[in-house]
C-alpha cells in the first residue's frame, strides 16, 4: 500500500479526464442493507447454492422466490445513505464519471446517479427462468405462487446474476472500458472477491489509474491501492465532495 493522501485524491481528481466507481454491498450497508461476507453478512446466515444458482432454483422455486421477495421488500424500503448522494453529487461535478456497481438494489438510481453500470442485474426486474424474456406484470411480494411467463407460462426469477451464471455482456464489456480509461477508480464497500467484477480495480490500475480503496476493512485488494480510506462510505464519500468543491 502506498502513502498517498485524501490531498493527493483531490488533485488527482481535479485533474481527472475520467473516474470510474466500483461499488459493493457495503455501499448499502448504511441504508439498512446486509452484505454477503461480513459476519452479519448473507452468506453466514444463508446458503448461496440453495438460493443464488440455477440448481437451487431448480430444486426448490418457491424457497428461491420467497428469500427474492423478502429481500425485494427490503430494498423497496430503503433509502439511499450520505454515501450515494456523494457519488451522485460526483457525478455531477466530474464529466466523465462512471458507476459500476455489483448491487441490485437500485439505490444509485434512486439517489439521483445515472447510466448506473449494474453487472449482477436488478432484484426489482424479472424474467422468465425458461425463455429469458423480461417480465414486465405486478409483482405481490406476499405471494407464494410464483409467477408465469406470459409467452411460454415458464416460471419467472428475478433478473439478478446467480452463481455460475455470466454476467450481461453489454455491462461487463462497458465496465471494463471504463476501468481502462480510468485516471482514477474507486473500489467501495466491496470484498473484491468475486470474479469478474474483482479484475476491474486491476485493469484500471494496469492502465495507470490511481487507485483509491474505501471500505472500514482491509480486503485483497487493500495493498494493491494507491489510497486507502478506512471509514464507511456514507463518511468518506462526502469528505471527499467536499475537499474537491474547494478546489474547483
Ligand atoms: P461483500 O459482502 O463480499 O463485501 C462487502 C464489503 O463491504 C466488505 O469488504 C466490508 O468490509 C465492506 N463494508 C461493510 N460496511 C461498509 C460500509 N458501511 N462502507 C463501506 N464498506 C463497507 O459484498 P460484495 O463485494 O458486494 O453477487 O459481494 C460481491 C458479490 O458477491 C455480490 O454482488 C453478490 C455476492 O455473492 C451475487 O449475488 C452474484
Amino acid at each position: 500500500m502506498s502513502n498517498k493522501t485524501l490531498e493527493d485524491l483531490v488533485q488527482k481528481l481535479k485533474d481527472a479526464q475520467n473516474v470510474s466507481v466500483l461499488t459493493g454491498a457495503g455501499v448499502s450497508a448504511e441504508s439498512g442493507i446486509k452484505t454477503f461476507r461480513d459476519p452479519d453478512g448473507l452468506w453466514a446466515k444463508f446458503n448461496p447454492q440453495e438460493l443464488a444458482s440455477i440448481d437451487g432454483f431448480m430444486s426448490n422455486p418457491e424457497l428461491v422466490w420467497e428469500w427474492y421477495m423478502n429481500r425485494v421488500d427490503i430494498v423497496n424500503n430503503s433509502t439511499p445513505n450520505d454515501g450515494h448522494f456523494a457519488l451522485s453529487k460526483l457525478q455531477s461535478i466530474i464529466k466523465d464519471f462512471s458507476i459500476i456497481t455489483q448491487n441490485v438494489d437500485g439505490l444509485h438510481q434512486k439517489a439521483g446517479s445515472v447510466d448506473v453500470i449494474e453487472l449482477h442485474g436488478s432484484i426489482v426486474k424479472n424474467k422468465c427462468f425458461d425463455c429469458g424474456k423480461k417480465y414486465d406484470g405486478d409483482i405481490d411480494t406476499s405471494e407464494k405462487k410464483i409467477p408465469r411467463c406470459k409467452s411460454c407460462n415458464g416460471l419467472i426469477r428475478p433478473d439478478v446474476v446467480w452463481f455460475g451464471e455470466m454476467l450481461p455482456a453489454n455491462a461487463i464489456r462497458k465496465a471494463q472500458q471504463e476501468a481502462e480509461k480510468s485516471d482514477v477508480f474507486f473500489s467501495i464497500g466491496t470484498s473484491a472477491e468475486v470474479f469478474p467484477a474483482a479484475d476491474l480495480p486491476h485493469i484500471a490500475k494496469q492502465n495507470g489509474a490511481f487507485l483509491v480503496e474505501i471500505n472500514p476493512n482491509n480486503t485483497v485488494l487493500s495493498k494493491f491501492a494507491d489510497l486507502k480510506v478506512a471509514d464507511t462510505s456514507a463518511n468518506a464519500l462526502p469528505t471527499i465532495v467536499e475537499e474537491l468543491k474547494k478546489v474547483i
